[in-house]
C-alpha cells in the first residue's frame, strides 16, 4: 500500500501518443521522455506511416531527436490502408520494431483520409495479425454524417468493431482512448485479446468543460469528450485495477494558431503534467495503489513486453506550477489545463 504522500512505482509507459515530426518533436518529445520509458508512436503523419520501411526511418527521427543523456524507446505503429501489404506487416513485427498496427476509419480525426473505409478488405492483414499475436489498435468512431458526434463510438462498437472481433476472436485489439460507459463495458468483457486505453484528459473533463462558458479549443480532441456520467465511467474503469484497462495519452500537439482557430484541430496535449493529474485523479477516488497497474504493469502484459526495470516516485507536497505552454520554433503548444491544484510531484 502507498503511504498517503509518497508512492513508487514501476517506470510508466504512454501507450497511445503523438510525437509528429521535425521541430514539433523536437520540441515535444523530452516531455514525454522525462517521464516515460517508451511510447506507442502514432502514424499519422503527413505522409502516413504505411510501411515497414517508413517505420524504420520514423523510429531513427525520433532517437536522432532525443537530447543526449535521455534515454527513450518508441514502440512504432503502422498505419492500416486499404492497400497494406501483409508480408510488409509480417517482416515489421518480426524485427521487433512495430508492435501494433493502426486502424483509423477514413476521415475520422487528424491525417485520417487514408485510412480504411470498406472493412473487408483489410481482412487478410487481420487474419495476419492474429496468427503473429500482433495487436491492432483502433480508432473507434463511425464516421457516417447521420451519426451524432457524441454517438460515434458506441455506433462504431456495435457496427464495426463487434463484427470484426466475431470474425477473427484471435485478434488482439486495443480500443484507443475510450470515451463512453459503453466502451469500459465492452473493453471489460471482451477476454484476453480486448483492452483499451484511457486518457488523462477523458477522466478529467466532460463536455461542458469544452462547451459552458465559451468554447474551449485546448479541451477539443477526438473522439470529443462526452458527458459527465461517461467521464465517471471511465475514473472507475482507470482506477479500478483492471487489467483491461491501460494509460494512452492520446498527448496531440497542435500549434496555438491551429487550436485558437475557426476550424480548431483535435488534441490535447498532456505529455507535461500527465503523471501529476493522474495521481491527483487516483488519490481523490482513494485509489492510489491502482496507479502502477494503469500505468506501468497493465500495457506491457497486453503487448508481451517485459514491465520496465527503472522506479519513479511520486511525492505528495504544495502544487507544482507546470509551464502553462512548450515552446517550438513554429509557436507555441499550450499544456492542457486540468483546473485543479497538482501535489504529486514526480522524480526518476
Ligand atoms: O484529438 C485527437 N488528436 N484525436 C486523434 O485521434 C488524433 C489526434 C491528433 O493527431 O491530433
Ligand atoms: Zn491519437
Amino acid at each position: 500500500m502507498p503511504s498517503n504522500s509518497s508512492l513508487t512505482i514501476q517506470q510508466p509507459d504512454d501507450w497511445h501518443l503523438h510525437l509528429r515530426d521535425g521541430d514539433m518533436l523536437k520540441s515535444v518529445l523530452p516531455e514525454t521522455a522525462k517521464h516515460f520509458a517508451r511510447a506507442i508512436i502514432m502514424p499519422n503523419l503527413i505522409p502516413p506511416v504505411t510501411t515497414f520501411d517508413m517505420a524504420k526511418a520514423y523510429h531513427a527521427r525520433i532517437l536522432s531527436a532525443l537530447p543526449a543523456g535521455m534515454s527513450f524507446e518508441p514502440l512504432m505503429v503502422l498505419y492500416l490502408t486499404e492497400k497494406t501489404d501483409v508480408s510488409d506487416v509480417e517482416r515489421a513485427y518480426q524485427s521487433g520494431l512495430v508492435k501494433a498496427v493502426k486502424l483509423y476509419p477514413a476521415g475520422a480525426t487528424t491525417n485520417s483520409d487514408s485510412g480504411v473505409t470498406d472493412f473487408d478488405k483489410i481482412q487478410p492483414v487481420l487474419e495476419k495479425m492474429a496468427e503473429l499475436g500482433m495487436p491492432l489498435c483502433v480508432h473507434g468512431e463511425v464516421v457516417k454524417h447521420e451519426v451524432d458526434i457524441f454517438d460515434r463510438e458506441a455506433v462504431f462498437i456495435d457496427k464495426v468493431l463487434d463484427p470484426i472481433r466475431r470474425r477473427n476472436p484471435e485478434l488482439k485489439v486495443v480500443m484507443e482512448h475510450i470515451t463512453t460507459k459503453q466502451g469500459a463495458e465492452y473493453a471489460r468483457e471482451g477476454g484476453d485479446n480486448l483492452a483499451a486505453t484511457i486518457t488523462t484528459h477523458h477522466l478529467v473533463i466532460n463536455r461542458n468543460h469544452l462547451l459552458v462558458g465559451g468554447i474551449k479549443p485546448h479541451y477539443y480532441c477526438l473522439p470529443v469528450a462526452k458527458r459527465e456520467e461517461h467521464r465517471l465511467a471511465l475514473v472507475e474503469a482507470a482506477t479500478s485495477g483492471n487489467t483491461s484497462y491501460f494509460l494512452g495519452t492520446d498527448s496531440a500537439p497542435h500549434l496555438d494558431g491551429a487550436k485558437e482557430s475557426a476550424c480548431g484541430c483535435a488534441g490535447c496535449f498532456t505529455a507535461t503534467n500527465t503523471l501529476s493529474i493522474l495521481a491527483e485523479v487516483f488519490d481523490k477516488e482513494d485509489k492510489l495503489e491502482n496507479l502502477e497497474a494503469f500505468t506501468s504493469l497493465n500495457g506491457p502484459t497486453f503487448y508481451g513486453l517485459p514491465v520496465n526495470s527503472k522506479k519513479i516516485t511520486l511525492t505528495k507536497a504544495e502544487p507544482i506550477e507546470y509551464p502553462a505552454k512548450i515552446e517550438t520554433p513554429d509557436g507555441d503548444v499550450t499544456v492542457f489545463d486540468p483546473q485543479m491544484p497538482l501535489h504529486w510531484h514526480v522524480k526518476i
